[in-house]
């Protein structure tokens, strides 16, 4: 069984000391950079754009994944990839054309991920999980760091797992939003591969050791 990862979530750093919290990520058990980019379209609040996420990868020493929370997300996917970006997910529920998306992002040299809204049952992914590298499920909705984590969520891991297995899939299986040491044992268990953290991380006192014992956890 491969490792089960942690990606804590950038939007929960200090802006004002960005590098620190960078290098303090890149010097910590942490496995992916989760970077979240939000255009007060598809969801209720903007985060930061191109000029951070390179000032971000400038530091950066880890897998940097993109989590994309904006319309039409085909027009950026050019200049997420010259950004460096080496995971780039969309929402499912802001694709007219899906399987064309995903493969636009591999021909660019990215994995290809979906994310899915807590309403979206995964069984939309049916006919694109063998081209998904990566399905982020939604623990809370979209668009803010600091929510509590939805109870269904076990269970939407459980049924992609099923999928995956069904469709000998390769996907891998990222949790998003709430995500603590009270529910990250029983996501993977359910099924998760990896695991966002923001404001459990940032918030925490010792946001090294947090994610330390938190892959501890997760690898139990
Ligand atoms: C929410 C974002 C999450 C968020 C998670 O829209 O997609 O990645 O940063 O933050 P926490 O862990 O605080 O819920
Ligand atoms: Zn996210």
């Amino acid at each position: 069984m491969s490792s089960k990862l942690i990606a804590p979530s950038v939007l929960a750093a200090d802006f004002a000391n960005l590098q620190r919290d960078i290098e303090m990520i890149n010097a910590s058990d942490a496995d992916w950079f989760h970077i979240d980019i939000m255009d007060g379209v598809f969801v209720p609040n903007i985060s930061y754009g191109m000029p951070v996420l390179k000032a971000i990868t400038k530091h950066a020493t880890k897998t940097i994944d993109v989590h994309l929370m904006i319309v039409d997300p085909d027009r950026y996917i050019k200049t997420f990839a010259e950004l460096g970006s080496d995971i780039l997910t969309v929402h499912y529920e802001a694709c007219t054309h899906l399987h064309r998306t995903l493969q636009a992002i591999k021909a660019e040299g990215m994995k290809a991920g979906v994310a899915l809204n807590p309403h979206t049952n995964i069984n939309v992914l049916e006919d694109t999980i063998n081209d998904i590298d990566l399905v982020l499920i939604m623990s809370v909705n979209p668009g803010f760091g600091g929510q509590s984590f939805i109870e269904n969520t076990f269970n939407k891991v459980k049924d992609l797992k099923a999928l995956i297995k069904r469709k000998n899939a390769t996907t891998l299986i990222e949790v998003d939003g709430g995500v603590t040491n009270k529910n990250a044992k029983q996501l993977v268990d359910a099924g998760a591969d990896a695991l966002v953290a923001g404001s459990y991380v940032f918030k925490s006192d010792n946001p090294t050791a947090t994610i330390k014992d938190l892959r501890a956890l997760a690898n139990s």
